[in-house]
Parts: C-alpha cells; structure tokens; sequence
C-alpha cells in the first residue's frame, strides 16, 4: 500500500479508519446531511441507472449479498453480510466494503470500507424517507433494536428532522446501556424503555432495527397510533420480518425498490399486487408521500444499492477534500498492455537481483 497522490492505475482506498477521520474532521451531522443530499441527487435520477436486485446466498446463520448498480459513468457494488448470531462471536452483525469502478474502462477507481458508510447510508436513507412521509412537527422516536445501527438512525433524525426525543428499547439491557451511554451528549432526550409497549408510546416516529433472522412480529396494530411513521429496516431478507401484516394493511407502504423488496421487505408477507410506492417517485413529486395527519406510513426499508453507489461517490469526494490519497495496487500498470507476462518476468528479475 502506497500513501501517494493516486495514479490513474491505482486504485483509491478508504481503510476503516479513514473513514472514521472523515467523520471525525468534518462531523456526524455533517456527514449525515451530505450523505442524504447525495442520495437525493441519486434517487431523483432513478432512470438513469441500471438496478438489479441484489444478489443473495443464504445459509442457516445468515446471508452474504452482492449489490451492484451503474450509471453511464461510474459502476458500484457492496459486499455484505447479515449475521445476527455474529455478535455473540465478537464480530457485527453487519459487516462490508465496496468498489466503484469508471464505466468506460471498468478500472476500479475506489475501494472503500462500507461497514460504518452502511450505518451512515442506512440512518440518512430512512431521514430521507422520513422528510417525506412523516409528520412534519415529529419530535419524539421510539427505537426499537439497539445495536450496531441504532445511534446513527437516532442521530439522523435528530439533526435532520428535529427530533428530540428517542425512546429505547431492545431486549439485551447492555445494548439500551450503550446507546444511553453514547448519546448522552447528543442534545437528545433520551428514555430507557423496559418493552415495546412503552417505548412506541406517544412516539411519533417507530423505527424498527432488530436482528433475528425470523418472521418476528415487533409492531403489532395494537402499538401503531394514527398519524405514525413507522421506518422499518431490520426486516430485509427473506423469513426474516419486523412487522405484522395488519400494520401493512393499515399503512400507506413506500419502498426503495419495489422487485427487491416483494422479495425482501416486510412486504414479503403481502399478496403480489399489495399496493406499494417507490420512493423516487415521492422525491420527484410523481405520486403523493403523507397526504394527512392521520395516515400511517410505511418505510419497507432493504438497502438498496443506489445507496451504495451515493455513499462510495459522497466518502470519495470527502477523502479527496481532506487530501486522504492512500491508494491501493490492484491493477497491473504494463508499459505494452498486450504484454501481461512481462509483469512476472520483470518481478522474476527484481527477485533474482535481490
Ligand atoms: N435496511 C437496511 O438498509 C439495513 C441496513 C443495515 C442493517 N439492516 C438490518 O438492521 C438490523 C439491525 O442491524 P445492526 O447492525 O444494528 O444489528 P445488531 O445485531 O448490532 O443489533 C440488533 C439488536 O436487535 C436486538 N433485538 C433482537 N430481537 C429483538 C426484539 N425482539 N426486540 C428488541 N430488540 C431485539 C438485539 O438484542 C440487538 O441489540 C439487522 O437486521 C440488519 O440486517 C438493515
């Protein structure tokens, strides 16, 4: 690993710990708000870019998903996981990285980390969703899962929708701890909830973020109040839900992207022609988001790869900002590029004159 100015054959890193310089020197509130402008700018443009559903493998204790997606310029894919037993084995439940590579060449411009731009993606993601289908005046979320998402999704919708107030609770009492612990000088009020029941009450927003790799009911109709938000992102893999299928029933439910989602989303339990919204299409004023008070809104949030996409372009950009040019050799660079041998001979002669 080189720590230069990037050459056009190498490849663009961003190691875990730059990203944590990124969001240390320019601030979480900073790097929440220009993640979510970028994913806006990217959503707004759904057209123009070509999406798969991702690519999943699943096996008894989780499941390993490729992410791809491209526009005319830059293609981008995640590798990632879902693991909710990891935790017990000391490592996340969620765990990833990520490449963006130009179009025109397919050279790989960026590999990056994506485990902690996936909390980042994730948080700004659901404040997106939220600026158009929740309540305007919310002051108060209930947070149910307290894990590794948790205080991105709290701090998101504190700087970028007002809330004030975030109500916890998950069932491992050390997780509520930690979250209390890092949010204690958030500006947030934060509550220490000993159930459901008790958390979702008077909130005005409900984001579920829970990891079991079961068909769970965490929200059931009898929780959900006229007028509530509910950002469901823990349920995005199939057999794997957070949500009953009466609250469906009695929302208003909006997506990233529909095809995943019937797969992957709490829309899953639903008949094949439940109706449903993209987002983009709130975001480019094609189809109404709330449209009253009283309506109950979904967010069937998966994880999309345009989030993906909008994240490595929005840490690529901070990078170059702060001159962090740490470069990766991964790609040969060939004085004849139709002379690829060449590479070995040259290596064989530098080792033998060694
Ligand atoms: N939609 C997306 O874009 C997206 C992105 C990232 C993660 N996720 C999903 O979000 C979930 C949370 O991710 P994480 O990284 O924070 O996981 P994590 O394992 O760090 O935390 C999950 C927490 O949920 C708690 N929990 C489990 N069952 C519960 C229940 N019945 N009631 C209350 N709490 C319960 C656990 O104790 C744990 O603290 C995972 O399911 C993950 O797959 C979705």
């Amino acid at each position: 690993m080189k720590s230069s100015q990037p050459h056009s054959h190498q490849t663009a890193y961003i190691s875990v710990e730059d990203a944590c310089l990124i969001v240390q020197r320019l601030g979480l509130a900073h790097c929440l708000a220009g993640m979510t402008r970028a994913l806006e700018e990217d959503f707004k443009r759904w057209p123009e870019f070509d999406k798969t559903a991702r690519v999943a493998s699943h096996s008894a204790r989780g499941v390993i998903e490729l992410m791809p997606i491209a526009d005319s310029h830059h293609y981008s894919f995640k590798y990632v996981n879902g693991h909710p037993g990891n935790t017990q084995a000391g490592l996340p439940t969620v765990m990833a990285l990520g490449l963006l590579a130009d179009v025109d060449t397919g050279l790989p411009v960026l590999l990056s980390e994506l485990t902690l731009c996936t909390a980042l993606r994730t948080a700004a993601t659901s404040a997106l969703a939220a600026q158009a289908l929740a309540r305007p005046d919310s002051q108060v979320m209930a947070l149910i899962g307290n894990g590794s998402q948790a205080e991105f999704q709290a701090l998101a919708f504190h700087h970028l929708l007002g809330i004030q107030e975030v109500r916890l609770f998950d069932v491992d009492p050390d997780a509520r701890a930690k979250v209390m612990r890092n949010l204690a000088d958030s500006g947030l009020h934060t509550v220490d909830c000993s159930s459901t029941a008790q958390a979702v009450q008077g909130a005005d927003i409900v984001t579920t973020l829970t990891a079991d790799k079961a068909r769970a009911i965490i929200l059931d109709t009898d929780l959900v109040q006229p007028g509530m938000h509910i950002n469901a992102v823990g349920g995005d893999c199939p057999g794997k839900t957070e949500l009953s299928k009466g609250v469906m029933q009695r929302a208003s439910v909006f997506v990233e992207f529909e095809a995943q989602t019937r797969i992957e989303g709490e829309l899953q339990q639903m008949p094949a022609d439940f109706p449903v919204t993209e987002l983009w299409h709130v975001l480019t004023a094609q189809a109404p988001g709330r449209t009253h008070r009283d309506q109950i809104t979904v967010f069937d949030s998966v994880g999309f790869a345009l989030e993906d996409f909008s994240a490595l372009r929005f840490m690529r950009d901070c990078a170059q900002r702060l001159g962090l040019n740490r470069t990766l050799s991964l790609i040969p660079e060939l004085n004849d590029p139709k002379d690829l041998f060449s590479l070995i001979r040259t290596h064989e002669e530098a080792l033998s004159a060694t």
